[in-house]
């Protein structure tokens, strides 16, 4: 067991455990220091040569960074490889066609594993389909589908014949679904019947089909259908196929198509400051490379361990760290179907056991619930699992408090285990600021420092770099090979929203503000700095649900904020007025719910506000701005100490304090 020592400014600091150092890929400071070093000092020359090391070239690269259309960058642009030809055949030809590449669990706990080579024949057989569909190198394909298998399969045969997918959650609403497949041009849709969440069948091929008929779709030439459940769903007859059907008729061998490194591997839509999601592109070579090098350094994957990250494959973190990157490293990993919390809220833990579980890594909002549950439920407490095969945690997606930090450090991973907690985002691929846990001694509520060769900084508004201890914007100042590409089908968003003027167009902006510690020059990220929520973390934009709300026939005019939550990290709250008098009592709490559903068939559950206030107006400036440095005063339950004399109506805040 290590025990924290006191820091001067942070609460405490966990040293490197010798015994992880020992055998650990980047095993001491000095050998991150050495890699941070190469990369200042061959740029270029580094990302090249990890670039040969980690990913098989069909044609290898003779350029490493072309910046000559800068912000459009591009990596590597006239080698020629294939994403999943890295991740299946090249693991087989190396020996590991017998090794197991999956072990699914189902949400009713049935357990199949998956060797490389089963995983190879299934890949290839929906690669061949799809090419029968007539699915071609460029095209678009939309997966809405559970976390599965299946899910991983349809994405790697996208990769396998140059198509780009776009991974759709099965948690957003048939709006959302036919927002991406419009804006993406996709050309065939694959989903399932339905999807198997806690022991409930929720639907999906039926909200497919809604979505089809929305308008906007006419792109979409097929729908393959996976029967995950066998429910019972309506098939369009010309338009609608059975997975197991287009892929019994089908060779399992699909000689991969070899594309460029710039070549699309897929978009994922995510949230930005204004009301349409935008998709994010990603590029094939920088992408993988990032995928793999950071699943080996930042996990210290090694042959024997058995990886499981809990993201869905809906997320970037279920792209990244289960669709590629444990793939491209040779790696065994868990996918699991359900929840957390079902049959109870032990099921991580009964997994980790069972499977053996070496690496974990997931989010602070499902830690906080099962504190929670463990706290109330002594059935469901940690203690009562055998989690000896854990060696090492990780997490991802929000900031982290350190009682949360501390609880699952000494409860999950029994005092032995270091914790990399993984800064980064949709945009940026893979890690940007992560402990490489080998390498650094840990604080909790600090991702520490940047992956070797990111040049992460925290700046002013001028873009000057603020002296540590300072809180600032952070930004990266180099291009990286695993960057978004482009917002597709919207460059000129593209450049506002990531290298925007201030900057003179040179820095990539975040939208996270940070702050680095005064004696170790470890960042802290301190939360967005635009109208970004993260709830969950889950990226919700505060426009998106604005305008969810204000589609609703009775609502006039609506602002959304985040305030702190103890379990959600963050929780959207916000402020109404109705085209009606201003509601109370029972009436304004049918009329929040009412609008809370209209919310979810909107955007989907996740974007459902946990508040819901009325007010016969909302603060604004006499030139009719809406105050939200207010609103979100008003929803922490705080009062207004702030200066408001640029306020029309300032009555308007008691009313809305009140009427929670
Ligand atoms: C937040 C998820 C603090 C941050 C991979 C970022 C974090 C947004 C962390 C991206 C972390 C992610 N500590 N905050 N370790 N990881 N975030 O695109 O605000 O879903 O900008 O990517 O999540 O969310 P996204």
């Amino acid at each position: 067991m290590t025990g924290p020592t006191e820091n001067t400014t942070q609460s405490k600091q966990y040293p490197v455990p010798d015994a992880f150092a020992r055998t650990a890929h980047v095993g001491s400071r000095a050998a991150y220091d050495k890699l941070c070093a190469d990369a200042q000092n061959d740029y270029e020359g580094y990302w090249a040569s990890l670039a040969r090391q980690f990913v098989s070239w069909h044609k290898p690269f003779t350029k490493s960074l072309d910046e000559s259309n800068a912000p459009f960058f591009k990596w590597f642009e006239d080698g020629e490889l294939n994403a999943s030809y890295n991740c299946l055949d090249r693991n087989i030809d190396a020996g590991l066609g017998d090794k197991t590449a999956i072990i699914f669990e189902a949400d009713d706990g049935q357990v199949t594993h998956y060797s490389y080579k089963a995983l190879l024949a299934r890949v290839s057989k929906l690669a061949n389909a799809l090419k029968a569909q007539g699915v071609k190198k460029g095209d678009r394909v939309v997966l809405y589908l559970p976390m599965s298998v299946e899910g991983v399969v349809a994405m790697q045969a996208c990769a396998r014949i140059g198509a780009t997918h776009s991974v759709v959650f099965g948690g957003f609403s048939a709006q959302s679904l036919r927002d991406r497949i419009e804006d993406a041009g996709a050309v065939l849709v694959i989903t399932a019947d339905e999807q198997l969440r806690g022991g409930k069948a929720l639907p999906l091929k039926a909200i497919v089909d809604e979505a089809l008929t929305l308008g906007g779709c006419d792109s979409v030439r097929q729908v393959i259908v996976w029967q995950r459940t066998g429910g019972n769903v309506p098939m369009v007859a010309g338009r609608d196929v059975y997975l197991d059907e287009v892929m019994a008729a089908q060779s399992d061998v699909c000689p991969p198509e070899w594309v460029s490194a710039e070549h699309p591997l897929f978009l994922l839509y995510t949230s930005g400051s204004t009301g349409k999601p935008k998709g994010v592109q990603h590029s094939t070579g920088g992408y993988l490379l990032h995928a793999a090098v950071t699943t080996k350094w930042t996990f210290d994957l090694k042959p024997d361990d058995v990886f499981w990250c809990t993201a869905d494959i809906g997320w970037v973190t279920g792209h990244t760290y289960v669709a590629y990157g444990p793939l491209a490293v040779g790696g065994t990993q868990v996918v699991f179907e359900g929840v957390p919390t079902y049959p109870d809220a032990a099921r991580f833990w009964r997994m980790i056991q069972a499977h053996k579980v070496s690496i974990f890594y997931t989010a602070p909002t499902a830690i906080r619930a099962l504190i929670k549950a463990a706290e109330s439920n002594e059935a469901v407490h940690p203690r009562n699992f055998d989690l000896s095969s854990l060696r090492l945690l990780g997490t991802v997606g929000e900031p982290i408090n350190p009682a949360a930090w501390e609880w699952y450090h000494r409860e999950i991973g029994g005092g032995r285990c270091p914790i990399v907690d993984t800064f980064w985002q949709t945009e940026t691929g893979g890690h940007m600021i992560t402990p490489l846990p080998g390498a650094h001694a840990l604080t909790p509520g600090s991702c520490t420092l940047p992956f070797p060769g990111i040049d992460a900084a925290v700046v002013d508004e001028t873009g000057k770099e603020v002296p540590w201890g300072q809180g600032g914007v952070l930004v990266v100042r180099k291009p990286w090979p695993s960057m978004i590409r482009n917002i597709w089908g919207d460059s000129e968003r593209f450049k506002k929203s990531y290298y925007p003027a201030d900057f003179n167009g040179k820095y990539y902006l975040a939208g996270d503000g940070a702050i680095r510690d005064e004696h170790t020059g470890y960042f802290t990220i301190t939360g967005r700095i635009d109208d970004v929520l993260n709830v969950s973390g889950h990226r919700m934009g505060t426009m998106e649900i604005e305008s969810a709300l204000v589609s609703h026939p009775l609502v006039a005019e609506a602002a959304v904020v985040g305030r702190p939550d103890d379990l959600t990290g963050e929780a959207i709250c916000a402020f109404v007025v109705l085209k009606r008098p201003r509601p109370t009592g029972e009436e304004a709490k049918q009329l929040a719910n009412e609008l809370r559903n209209h919310v979810g068939h909107e955007i989907g559950p996740i974007a459902k506000p946990k508040d819901i206030r009325f007010g016969d107006n909302l603060p604004k400036t006499r030139s009719g701005k809406i105050m939200r440095r207010l609103l979100r005063v008003v929803a922490k339950g705080e009062t207004v100490t702030q200066d408001t004399s640029t306020l029309e109506n300032p009555a308007i805040l008691d009313q809305l304090a009140q009427s929670n």
